[in-house]
């Protein structure tokens, strides 16, 4: 461990004053060290005490999204398979490249800013630096991708509860997977598959996840501020994005366990705050005739079971986007 992240970890390991001394003999480095590491610290944010006789304590950190602060909360053995950028085009494509290479399961990649960020049916994801949450997930999988299209479902279920841990708020869903607070979207998931095309067997499954976080309602580009919003903007809370990111990794690490034999639990959740039954909704991206049409039930494989409401007939839907008068604005 350098230095810098030493004397951290052991200020954030008190609450109280800690020596100089003590942590130079405890990290074996000199004094001088010592010094150094902590203005470099304060140079980086860090509101640090210092106190003759009595040494340093931590008063506040800067909200960072760095290896130094996800490993606060989860174990060194954990942080092996977890790469943290400042900057990248997309956590996905990172991913993806690293699992061509090798990368083992459970392995994460996190940035505190994407410049070319992927959302579904080819759209972006604003991703701005220091304000959000951008991860992805390396499931290594042998099954075909039929057995594992429910992932994207559980993951919304697991999420709720990794953003749910860290605040006192409720996180719903709108099918298949974006999540939602106060009726605007503050988190979006896409998974991406690497298929063999032979044998049908899945290379790589990734799951990207972006949480808005920190983000004011203003700082969303015009066209995204009636649907858009952050944890902070719905909330009001300010949430510590590194302990999020742990959770998160936590909640994947169980949903990779759990799944696919575990699924009542995230069906459970998942129609819990399923926001969208009963009402009347709009699909694109799926066959409609252009009859009204209600949602009616989340389906034991999480597809979306529509009624048209002139007709009575019901259906059973596994893609498309669905859209909710009055949710986030009507889109
Ligand atoms: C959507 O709502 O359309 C899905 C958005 C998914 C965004 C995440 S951010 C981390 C990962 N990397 C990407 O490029 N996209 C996903």
């Amino acid at each position: 461990m350098a230095t810098k992240e030493g004397v951290l970890a052991a200020l954030k390991a008190s609450d109280d004053y800690v020596s100089g001394e003590w942590i130079s003999e405890t990290l074996g480095v000199s004094r001088m060290a010592v010094n150094k590491a902590i203005r470099a610290l304060q140079a980086g944010g860090y509101e640090i005490e210092a106190v003759n006789r009595l040494g340093y304590r931590l008063l506040s950190g800067p909200d960072l999204l760095t290896k130094e602060e996800i490993a606060a909360y989860l174990k060194e053995e954990r942080m092996e398979r977890v790469l943290c950028l400042s900057t990248t085009p997309s956590t996905n494509l990172k991913l993806s490249e690293l699992a061509y290479e090798g990368a083992p399961d459970g392995q994460v990649v996190i940035a505190d800013e994407q410049t070319k960020g992927r959302g579904r049916r080819g759209r972006g994801f604003v991703s701005p630096k220091g304000k959000g949450i951008y991860l992805s997930y390396l499931m290594r999988r042998k099954e075909t991708p039929e057995a594992v299209s429910e992932i994207t479902a559980w993951t919304a279920a697991a999420m709720i509860r990794a953003i749910e841990s860290c605040l006192s708020a409720r996180v719903s869903v709108k099918w298949v997977n974006d999540l939602i607070m106060n009726r605007k979207k503050i988190a979006g998931i896409l998974t991406e598959l690497s298929v063999e095309s032979e044998s049908r067997q899945i290379q790589s499954l990734i799951i990207g996840i972006g949480i808005n976080v920190n983000e004011e309602r203003e700082e969303f580009p015009e066209e995204l501020q009636t649907m858009a919003g952050s944890i902070l903007s719905e909330t009001g809370q300010q949430v510590k994005r590194a302990e999020l990111a742990a959770q998160m990794i936590r909640a994947l690490d169980k949903m990779n366990r759990d799944f696919p034999l575990q699924k009542e639990e995230y069906l459970r959740l998942y129609r819990e705050r399923s926001l969208i039954l009963g009402e009347s909704i709009s699909l694109s991206g799926a066959e409609m005739t252009g009859e009204p049409v209600k949602a009616l039930a989340i389906n034991e494989d999480f597809s979306l079971k529509i009624q048209y409401e002139n007709s009575g007939r019901t259906e059973d839907i596994r893609s498309g986007e669905v859209s909710v008068r009055g949710l986030y604005g009507y889109i």
